[in-house]
């Protein structure tokens, strides 16, 4: 009973932070609701969003026992202590960089246009694909919540201005530019779409993969199956190496959990290390035009390839080079 009450209260704190902060819903958290009973109300610690550092609270949510708002911080106060992280600012910095790696604030489909034809080694993204169409009211945004009733898995349906980039128009921009393997991930619907693009630009089309979840969003899960797989579509130019080891093309992985991740869609490390080393060679050149919290630019640098990432949300852009400088900065070069 009192865990339908803590999840009732960080449901009502939730939709708070959805409503008042819809663009740096990403960037916000909130603890484990406390029963104050003198004033039978709950106190929800709002907080920054973990992102390998300690949270840091930004003041309480005052909940009621019928889950109204009974008072909350300024959102104006709020915002000031994201400095940082205000989306409508640029970020403190534009790029951070290593030996052979950088990770760029930028439009990731223009700068491909700095780069030599055929210079990638490996094309290696996850494009915006609309996600946030697929949630048409409220009730059906998946929330996974912890036993203990803290943290949320996905904001309100809408996922921030990035979310849709036309498959044409991002590809006549960069596939160009790739002399080796091209891996995308992309809507399921959309294998076709890219099969069709990859051909057209003169790749090989090596056909899709897939990417197993072991633990999916339970999205809808009394109404049909539920969806536990991505599709990625691979090509290459012709007579370029694979990598040589035997493997499927099933490859099953864990999907960063709330706590870990700093993206809605970001994928999992040891998957993207795995692409990396399957379809490039050491000391190769990985672009990711849109590299969201960085995955690949870390797991190529970790694989001793080049590595160049874009991401253009400012936002997402500064929490993300913290993330890339901390797994990149401490690395010993091979
Ligand atoms: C699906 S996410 C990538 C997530 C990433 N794979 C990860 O593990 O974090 C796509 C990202 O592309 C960014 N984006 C959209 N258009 C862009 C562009 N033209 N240039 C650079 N980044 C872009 C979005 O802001 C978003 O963060």
């Amino acid at each position: 009973m009192a865990a339908e009450r803590k999840l009732a209260m960080r449901a009502a704190v939730n939709e708070w932070i959805s409503d008042r902060f819809p663009d740096h819903r990403m960037l916000l958290s909130h603890e484990a609701p406390v029963y104050e009973p003198s004033a039978d109300a709950w106190n929800v610690t709002l907080t920054t969003k973990r992102n390998g550092v300690a949270a840091v609270p930004l003041g309480t949510v005052v909940v009621a026992a019928d889950a109204s708002i009974l008072a909350a911080p300024q959102p104006a106060d709020v915002l000031a202590k994201l400095p940082a992280h205000a989306p409508e600012q640029a970020p403190a910095r534009d790029a951070v960089s290593g030996e052979r790696w950088e990770f760029r604030h930028g439009d990731g489909i223009a700068a491909a246009a700095e780069l030599p034809d055929h210079g990638i080694d490996l094309l290696l993204t996850d494009p915006p694909y609309g996600i946030s169409q697929r949630y048409t009211c409220e009730s059906q945004v998946p929330r996974r919540l912890r036993k203990d009733g803290s943290d949320f898995i996905m904001p309100k349906g809408h996922f921030g201005d990035w979310d849709a980039v036309d498959p044409h128009a991002w590809t006549d921009a960069v596939l160009p530019k790739v002399g080796g393997w091209a891996v995308t991930f992309c809507a399921q619907a959309q294998i076709g779409t890219y099969t069709d693009i990859f051909t057209a630009h003169g790749f090989v089309a090596v056909g899709p993969m897939v990417w197993q979840k072991t633990n999916p969003v339970p999205f809808n899960h009394r109404y049909k199956p539920v969806n536990a797989w991505e599709a990625i579509v691979v090509g290459k130019r012709s007579g370029t190496p694979f990598g040589g080891e035997m493997v499927h093309n099933v490859f099953v992985h864990k999907s960063p959990s709330p706590q870990q991740r700093i993206h809605p869609t970001q994928k999992p490390l040891p998957l993207i290390a795995e692409f990396v080393r399957l379809f490039s060679e050491p000391k190769g050149l990985v672009f990711d035009p849109f590299a969201g919290s960085g995955t690949t630019v870390i797991a190529a640098r970790q694989q001793d390839r080049a590595a160049v990432g874009y991401e253009l949300d400012p936002a997402l852009f500064g929490v993300a080079a913290q993330r890339v400088e901390a797994e990149l900065g401490s690395l010993s070069l091979l």
